[in-house]
Protein backbone atom coordinates (compact mmCIF):
# COMPACT_ATOMS: atom_id res chain seq x y z
CA UNK A 1 0.00 0.00 0.00
CA UNK A 2 1.07 3.80 -0.59
CA UNK A 3 2.20 5.81 2.31
CA UNK A 4 0.83 9.99 2.45
CA UNK A 5 2.91 11.36 4.79
CA UNK A 6 1.15 14.01 7.30
CA UNK A 7 2.54 16.74 9.15
CA UNK A 8 0.89 18.28 11.93
CA UNK A 9 1.09 22.05 13.11
CA UNK A 10 -0.16 22.55 16.30
CA UNK A 11 -0.94 19.79 19.30
CA UNK A 12 -3.87 21.84 21.30
CA UNK A 13 -6.93 20.27 21.95
CA UNK A 14 -7.95 19.77 18.18
CA UNK A 15 -4.47 18.74 17.16
CA UNK A 16 -4.00 16.08 20.28
CA UNK A 17 -7.52 14.79 19.05
CA UNK A 18 -6.35 14.25 15.38
CA UNK A 19 -3.07 12.77 16.24
CA UNK A 20 -5.17 10.66 18.62
CA UNK A 21 -7.41 9.66 15.83
CA UNK A 22 -5.36 9.20 13.13
CA UNK A 23 -3.28 6.30 15.10
CA UNK A 24 -6.25 4.63 16.66
CA UNK A 25 -7.92 4.48 13.26
CA UNK A 26 -4.72 4.08 10.86
CA UNK A 27 -6.18 0.91 9.42
CA UNK A 28 -9.50 2.28 8.49
CA UNK A 29 -8.68 5.64 7.24
CA UNK A 30 -5.93 3.49 5.05
CA UNK A 31 -8.90 1.68 3.78
CA UNK A 32 -11.06 4.56 3.41
CA UNK A 33 -8.36 6.60 1.36
CA UNK A 34 -6.44 3.83 -0.65
CA UNK A 35 -3.24 4.91 1.20
CA UNK A 36 -1.94 4.49 4.78
CA UNK A 37 -1.50 8.27 6.21
CA UNK A 38 1.30 8.31 8.47
CA UNK A 39 2.19 11.31 10.70
CA UNK A 40 5.79 11.94 10.35
CA UNK A 41 5.84 14.87 12.59
CA UNK A 42 4.36 17.81 15.20
CA UNK A 43 5.34 20.67 15.32
CA UNK A 44 4.65 22.12 19.19
CA UNK A 45 5.69 25.90 19.65
CA UNK A 46 7.79 24.52 23.21
CA UNK A 47 8.99 21.18 24.21
CA UNK A 48 7.55 19.74 27.29
CA UNK A 49 9.43 16.80 28.68
CA UNK A 50 6.05 15.52 30.51
CA UNK A 51 3.76 15.82 26.89
CA UNK A 52 1.99 12.58 26.87
CA UNK A 53 1.82 11.58 22.84
CA UNK A 54 -0.06 8.47 21.41
CA UNK A 55 3.08 8.81 19.11
CA UNK A 56 6.52 8.32 19.55
CA UNK A 57 7.51 11.68 21.10
CA UNK A 58 10.28 11.47 18.54
CA UNK A 59 8.18 13.49 16.08
CA UNK A 60 8.01 16.33 18.42
CA UNK A 61 9.60 19.57 16.75
CA UNK A 62 10.06 22.47 17.44
CA UNK A 63 11.00 23.61 14.46
CA UNK A 64 7.75 23.92 12.17
CA UNK A 65 9.61 25.27 9.18
CA UNK A 66 12.22 22.71 9.45
CA UNK A 67 9.29 20.05 9.23
CA UNK A 68 7.04 21.54 6.37
CA UNK A 69 9.93 22.06 3.71
CA UNK A 70 11.83 18.91 4.40
CA UNK A 71 10.15 18.17 0.86
CA UNK A 72 8.51 14.58 1.51
CA UNK A 73 4.84 15.91 2.95
CA UNK A 74 1.95 15.25 1.43
CA UNK A 75 -0.10 16.89 3.57
CA UNK A 76 0.39 19.55 6.18
CA UNK A 77 -2.46 20.05 9.03
CA UNK A 78 -2.18 23.64 10.45
CA UNK A 79 -3.63 23.93 13.85
CA UNK A 80 -1.70 26.83 15.29
CA UNK A 81 -4.48 29.36 14.27
CA UNK A 82 -3.11 33.25 13.96
CA UNK A 83 -1.40 35.34 11.49
CA UNK A 84 1.92 34.53 11.68
CA UNK A 85 4.00 31.88 12.05
CA UNK A 86 0.77 29.86 10.41
CA UNK A 87 0.91 32.23 7.16
CA UNK A 88 4.34 31.67 6.48
CA UNK A 89 4.32 28.13 7.34
CA UNK A 90 1.24 27.38 5.24
CA UNK A 91 2.77 29.06 2.04
CA UNK A 92 6.10 27.17 2.56
CA UNK A 93 4.17 23.61 2.92
CA UNK A 94 2.62 24.60 -0.34
CA UNK A 95 5.82 25.92 -1.99
CA UNK A 96 7.21 22.24 -0.74
CA UNK A 97 4.65 20.42 -2.42
CA UNK A 98 2.34 19.65 0.41
CA UNK A 99 -1.88 20.04 0.63
CA UNK A 100 -3.13 22.19 3.25
CA UNK A 101 -5.86 21.25 5.89
CA UNK A 102 -6.60 24.02 8.50
CA UNK A 103 -8.56 25.65 10.72
CA UNK A 104 -6.85 29.07 10.49
CA UNK A 105 -10.03 31.37 10.39
CA UNK A 106 -8.08 34.44 11.54
CA UNK A 107 -5.28 33.48 8.65
CA UNK A 108 -8.19 32.75 5.88
CA UNK A 109 -10.06 36.12 6.75
CA UNK A 110 -7.21 38.24 6.60
CA UNK A 111 -5.07 37.01 4.15
CA UNK A 112 -7.25 33.95 2.37
CA UNK A 113 -6.11 35.65 -1.05
CA UNK A 114 -2.80 34.89 -0.65
CA UNK A 115 -2.81 31.79 0.23
CA UNK A 116 -5.36 30.35 -2.33
CA UNK A 117 -2.88 32.14 -4.87
CA UNK A 118 -0.02 29.97 -3.59
CA UNK A 119 -2.42 26.66 -3.70
CA UNK A 120 -3.65 27.26 -7.17
CA UNK A 121 0.50 28.08 -8.11
CA UNK A 122 1.46 24.97 -6.58
CA UNK A 123 -1.42 22.49 -7.53
CA UNK A 124 -1.99 22.11 -4.19
CA UNK A 125 -5.23 21.95 -2.39
CA UNK A 126 -6.16 24.21 0.49
CA UNK A 127 -8.89 22.56 2.43
CA UNK A 128 -10.80 24.85 5.70
CA UNK A 129 -13.93 22.89 6.82
CA UNK A 130 -12.41 23.40 10.89
CA UNK A 131 -12.23 27.06 10.70
CA UNK A 132 -16.15 27.84 10.54
CA UNK A 133 -18.47 26.14 13.11
CA UNK A 134 -16.33 23.68 14.27
CA UNK A 135 -18.00 20.39 13.26
CA UNK A 136 -20.74 21.57 11.54
CA UNK A 137 -20.32 20.85 7.48
CA UNK A 138 -21.21 24.58 6.02
CA UNK A 139 -17.85 25.26 3.71
CA UNK A 140 -18.36 21.83 1.60
CA UNK A 141 -22.32 22.68 1.30
CA UNK A 142 -21.22 25.94 -0.12
CA UNK A 143 -18.49 25.33 -2.20
CA UNK A 144 -19.76 22.64 -3.70
CA UNK A 145 -23.38 20.98 -3.26
CA UNK A 146 -24.79 24.67 -3.69
CA UNK A 147 -22.94 25.62 -6.09
CA UNK A 148 -25.01 25.45 -8.93
CA UNK A 149 -27.86 27.75 -6.50
CA UNK A 150 -27.53 31.28 -5.74
CA UNK A 151 -27.14 32.11 -2.51
CA UNK A 152 -29.38 34.70 -1.26
CA UNK A 153 -27.96 34.90 2.35
CA UNK A 154 -26.32 33.44 5.20
CA UNK A 155 -27.05 33.93 8.28
CA UNK A 156 -25.84 32.35 11.91
CA UNK A 157 -24.80 31.34 15.31
CA UNK A 158 -21.26 31.15 14.62
CA UNK A 159 -19.14 31.35 17.95
CA UNK A 160 -19.56 28.79 20.76
CA UNK A 161 -18.56 31.18 23.54
CA UNK A 162 -20.63 34.39 23.03
CA UNK A 163 -23.72 32.23 22.31
CA UNK A 164 -22.91 30.30 26.10
CA UNK A 165 -22.57 33.94 27.57
CA UNK A 166 -26.21 35.44 26.22
CA UNK A 167 -27.98 31.83 26.66
CA UNK A 168 -26.39 32.06 30.34
CA UNK A 169 -27.70 35.31 30.89
CA UNK A 170 -30.69 34.30 29.86
CA UNK A 171 -31.47 31.51 31.27
CA UNK A 172 -29.79 33.10 34.86
CA UNK A 173 -30.43 36.14 34.58
CA UNK A 174 -26.72 37.52 34.90
CA UNK A 175 -24.83 40.27 33.83
CA UNK A 176 -21.98 39.73 31.51
CA UNK A 177 -19.06 39.98 33.71
CA UNK A 178 -20.62 37.80 35.61
CA UNK A 179 -21.60 35.08 32.78
CA UNK A 180 -18.31 35.29 31.18
CA UNK A 181 -16.88 34.58 34.21
CA UNK A 182 -18.65 31.15 34.63
CA UNK A 183 -18.05 30.05 31.03
CA UNK A 184 -14.28 30.68 31.63
CA UNK A 185 -14.70 28.44 34.84
CA UNK A 186 -16.47 25.89 32.97
CA UNK A 187 -13.87 26.11 29.65
CA UNK A 188 -16.20 27.86 27.63
CA UNK A 189 -14.36 30.98 27.19
CA UNK A 190 -10.66 31.30 26.89
CA UNK A 191 -8.58 33.37 29.88
CA UNK A 192 -8.50 36.18 27.12
CA UNK A 193 -12.01 36.11 25.87
CA UNK A 194 -11.00 39.34 23.35
CA UNK A 195 -11.82 37.38 20.20
CA UNK A 196 -14.75 35.79 20.94
CA UNK A 197 -16.57 38.24 23.01
CA UNK A 198 -15.89 41.27 21.14
CA UNK A 199 -17.18 39.06 17.85
CA UNK A 200 -13.62 38.86 15.82
CA UNK A 201 -13.75 35.20 15.66
CA UNK A 202 -17.64 35.07 14.53
CA UNK A 203 -16.05 38.59 11.50
CA UNK A 204 -13.65 35.70 10.56
CA UNK A 205 -16.26 33.55 10.37
CA UNK A 206 -18.51 35.49 8.51
CA UNK A 207 -16.04 37.14 5.87
CA UNK A 208 -15.01 33.10 4.76
CA UNK A 209 -18.85 32.41 4.77
CA UNK A 210 -19.89 35.89 2.56
CA UNK A 211 -16.88 34.76 0.51
CA UNK A 212 -18.10 31.48 -0.27
CA UNK A 213 -21.59 31.74 -0.89
CA UNK A 214 -21.03 35.27 -2.80
CA UNK A 215 -18.16 33.90 -4.76
CA UNK A 216 -16.35 36.96 -4.17
CA UNK A 217 -13.55 38.23 -2.12
CA UNK A 218 -14.41 39.40 1.59
CA UNK A 219 -12.10 40.07 4.04
CA UNK A 220 -12.30 40.67 7.84
CA UNK A 221 -11.95 44.29 7.15
CA UNK A 222 -15.24 44.27 4.98
CA UNK A 223 -17.47 42.90 7.85
CA UNK A 224 -18.97 45.02 10.21
CA UNK A 225 -18.31 44.16 13.66
CA UNK A 226 -20.23 44.52 16.86
CA UNK A 227 -19.49 42.11 19.79
CA UNK A 228 -21.46 40.82 23.47
CA UNK A 229 -20.12 43.36 26.08
CA UNK A 230 -21.80 45.76 25.68
CA UNK A 231 -25.30 44.05 26.15
CA UNK A 232 -26.80 44.06 29.98
CA UNK A 233 -28.86 41.89 31.90
CA UNK A 234 -31.36 44.83 31.12
CA UNK A 235 -31.38 44.42 27.39
CA UNK A 236 -32.16 41.17 27.64
CA UNK A 237 -35.16 41.45 30.13
CA UNK A 238 -36.66 43.58 27.59
CA UNK A 239 -35.84 41.38 24.69
CA UNK A 240 -37.78 38.65 26.90
CA UNK A 241 -40.04 41.01 27.80
CA UNK A 242 -41.15 41.35 23.77
CA UNK A 243 -40.41 37.31 23.08
CA UNK A 244 -37.33 37.75 22.01
CA UNK A 245 -33.96 36.35 23.00
CA UNK A 246 -30.72 38.78 22.12
CA UNK A 247 -27.94 36.48 19.71
CA UNK A 248 -24.77 37.47 18.10
CA UNK A 249 -25.27 36.71 14.66
CA UNK A 250 -23.07 37.06 11.88
CA UNK A 251 -25.15 37.82 8.52
CA UNK A 252 -23.73 37.81 5.19
CA UNK A 253 -26.52 39.23 2.24
CA UNK A 254 -26.33 40.52 -1.11
CA UNK A 255 -27.76 43.73 -2.64
CA UNK A 256 -31.15 43.41 -4.90
CA UNK A 257 -29.50 43.67 -7.50
CA UNK A 258 -26.38 40.79 -6.67
CA UNK A 259 -24.07 43.48 -6.92
CA UNK A 260 -22.66 44.01 -3.87
CA UNK A 261 -22.26 42.03 -0.88
CA UNK A 262 -22.25 42.78 2.72
CA UNK A 263 -21.13 40.80 6.13
CA UNK A 264 -21.82 41.99 9.55
CA UNK A 265 -21.98 40.63 13.22
CA UNK A 266 -23.83 42.09 16.10
CA UNK A 267 -26.00 40.95 18.50
CA UNK A 268 -29.54 40.85 17.59
CA UNK A 269 -33.16 40.30 19.04
CA UNK A 270 -34.91 37.67 17.19
CA UNK A 271 -38.41 36.12 18.11
CA UNK A 272 -38.07 33.11 20.52
CA UNK A 273 -40.05 30.84 17.94
CA UNK A 274 -37.43 31.34 15.02
CA UNK A 275 -35.29 28.16 14.85
CA UNK A 276 -32.01 30.34 15.84
CA UNK A 277 -33.75 31.11 19.48
CA UNK A 278 -32.97 27.28 20.31
CA UNK A 279 -29.64 27.23 19.58
CA UNK A 280 -28.39 26.60 23.13
CA UNK A 281 -25.17 27.00 24.88
CA UNK A 282 -21.97 26.58 22.92
CA UNK A 283 -23.33 24.87 20.00
CA UNK A 284 -23.73 26.67 16.88
CA UNK A 285 -26.45 26.91 13.73
CA UNK A 286 -26.04 28.70 10.16
CA UNK A 287 -29.26 29.55 8.12
CA UNK A 288 -28.69 29.43 4.12
CA UNK A 289 -31.45 30.76 2.19
CA UNK A 290 -31.13 29.77 -2.03
CA UNK A 291 -33.12 31.18 -5.06
CA UNK A 292 -33.92 27.35 -5.88
CA UNK A 293 -33.24 25.07 -2.41
CA UNK A 294 -34.99 27.50 -0.42
CA UNK A 295 -33.91 27.55 3.25
CA UNK A 296 -31.41 25.29 4.38
CA UNK A 297 -29.97 25.21 8.32
CA UNK A 298 -26.68 23.59 9.62
CA UNK A 299 -26.69 22.70 13.25
CA UNK A 300 -24.40 20.87 15.42
CA UNK A 301 -21.10 21.48 17.74
CA UNK A 302 -19.42 24.28 16.73
CA UNK A 303 -16.02 24.28 19.17
CA UNK A 304 -14.32 22.03 20.65
CA UNK A 305 -11.20 19.00 20.38
CA UNK A 306 -13.42 16.34 19.02
CA UNK A 307 -15.81 17.84 16.73
CA UNK A 308 -13.05 19.80 14.91
CA UNK A 309 -11.21 17.12 14.73
CA UNK A 310 -14.18 15.80 12.95
CA UNK A 311 -14.27 18.82 10.40
CA UNK A 312 -10.03 18.21 10.16
CA UNK A 313 -9.80 14.46 9.25
CA UNK A 314 -13.03 14.83 6.60
CA UNK A 315 -10.45 17.35 4.62
CA UNK A 316 -7.42 15.24 5.33
CA UNK A 317 -9.40 12.25 3.68
CA UNK A 318 -10.35 14.26 0.74
CA UNK A 319 -6.90 16.04 -0.25
CA UNK A 320 -5.27 13.01 0.52
CA UNK A 321 -7.86 10.94 -2.00
CA UNK A 322 -7.27 13.95 -4.19
CA UNK A 323 -3.53 13.42 -4.15
CA UNK A 324 -3.51 9.52 -4.73
CA UNK A 325 -6.09 10.15 -7.83
CA UNK A 326 -2.77 12.18 -9.05
CA UNK A 327 -0.04 9.92 -7.97
CA UNK A 328 -1.29 6.51 -8.12
CA UNK A 329 -1.70 3.90 -10.69
CA UNK A 330 -5.42 2.27 -12.03
CA UNK A 331 -6.00 -0.05 -9.30
CA UNK A 332 -5.53 2.96 -6.77
CA UNK A 333 -7.32 5.04 -8.89
CA UNK A 334 -10.79 3.13 -8.93
CA UNK A 335 -10.40 2.34 -5.03
CA UNK A 336 -10.47 6.16 -4.30
CA UNK A 337 -13.22 6.28 -6.84
CA UNK A 338 -15.41 3.62 -5.29
CA UNK A 339 -14.48 5.44 -1.80
CA UNK A 340 -16.03 8.72 -2.89
CA UNK A 341 -18.95 7.30 -4.42
CA UNK A 342 -20.00 5.61 -1.21
CA UNK A 343 -19.59 2.20 -1.96
CA UNK A 344 -16.00 1.15 -0.81
CA UNK A 345 -14.44 -2.21 -1.91
CA UNK A 346 -17.16 -4.55 -3.17
N1 LIG B 1 -13.85 30.34 20.15
C1 LIG B 1 -14.62 29.74 19.11
C2 LIG B 1 -16.06 29.65 19.53
C3 LIG B 1 -14.07 28.38 18.78
O1 LIG B 1 -16.36 29.94 20.67
O2 LIG B 1 -16.93 29.32 18.73
C4 LIG B 1 -14.20 27.98 17.37
O3 LIG B 1 -13.75 28.96 16.49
Amino acid sequence: TRTLRVALLGHGAVGSEVARLLIRDADELAQRVGARLELVGVAVSRARADRETPFDPALLTTDAMGLVTRGDIDVVIELIGGIEPARSLVLAALESGASVVTGNKALLAEDGATLFAAAEKAGRDLYYEAAVAGAIPIVRPLRESLAGDHVRRVLGIVNGTTNFILDAMTTTGQGFDEALAEAQRLGFAEADPTADVEGFDAASKAAILASLAFHTRVTIDDVHREGITGVTAEHIRSADDMGCVVKLLAICDQSEDGVSVAARVHPVMIPKDHPLASVRGAYNAVFVESESAGQLMFYGPGAGGAPTASAVLGDLLSVARNRLLEVSGPAERTHARREVLGIGDA
